[in-house]
């Protein structure tokens, strides 16, 4: 069984939709749920799925990243995670943290990555005119939103569009596609899947 845990800074409806996947002859199982605000929402819904939680306030740490992934480390290690899901976590890990967990920390962005790495990816999609948007989950390295493709999912953009309907369509397939790719994943399948 492949132990996973789940990074939150928010809603975590993908962290709910990962949990409820992980079930039955799933070879993963969640965890931990560790949040980097203390009111994020989804710290709530993991407790009422049984998943212990924990967080580490960035806000503690002021600039210092390193003393802040030090103190993350703490839960993690206590944890002792196979694989590390990001799922909506707005942090930004330094080489070092993620040297340490080479090969094993997903991450899912709302965009068809390559393109619009970083923030407001519907509006710069809507911006260029582009015809679909999607969303993509990666192995996470030390460059941002740039590792390899573990999978993707495609959404039409439509006239009349704005970034928040096309933000939920999107957010609809992100639930489809991360469970879908966490599991091969666990079974040691890394080929990009493409819903
Ligand atoms: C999701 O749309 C996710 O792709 C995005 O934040 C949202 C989190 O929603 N992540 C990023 O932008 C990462 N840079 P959730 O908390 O409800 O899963």
């Amino acid at each position: 069984m492949k132990r996973v845990a789940i990074l939150i800074s928010g809603g975590g409806t993908n962290m709910v939709a990962l949990v409820q996947s992980m079930r039955g002859d799933n070879p993963a199982r969640a965890t931990l749920v560790l949040s980097n605000t203390p009111d994020a929402v989804g710290l709530d819904r993991a407790a009422t799925l049984g998943v212990p939680t924990a967080v580490v306030d960035h806000r503690a740490f002021g600039r210092d990243r390193q003393a802040f992934e030090a103190a993350l480390l703490g839960p993690l290690q206590a944890a002792n995670p196979d694989i590390i899901c990001l799922a909506g976590f707005m942090r930004i890990l330094t080489p070092g943290f993620v040297e340490r967990f080479a090969g094993r920390i997903l991450n899912i962005h709302p965009s068809l990555l390559p393109l619009y790495p970083g923030l407001d990816t519907y509006a710069r999609a809507l911006a260029a005119g582009d015809k679909e948007a999607g969303c993509t989950v990666h192995e996470v390295t030390a460059d941002l939103d740039s590792g390899p493709i573990l999978g993707q999912a495609r959404v039409a953009i439509e006239p009349g569009d704005t970034a928040d309907s096309l933000a939920a369509r999107v957010l609809y397939q992100e639930h489809r596609l991360y469970p879908a790719v966490l599991r091969r994943f666990a079974e040691g399948d890394r080929t990009p899947l493409y819903l």
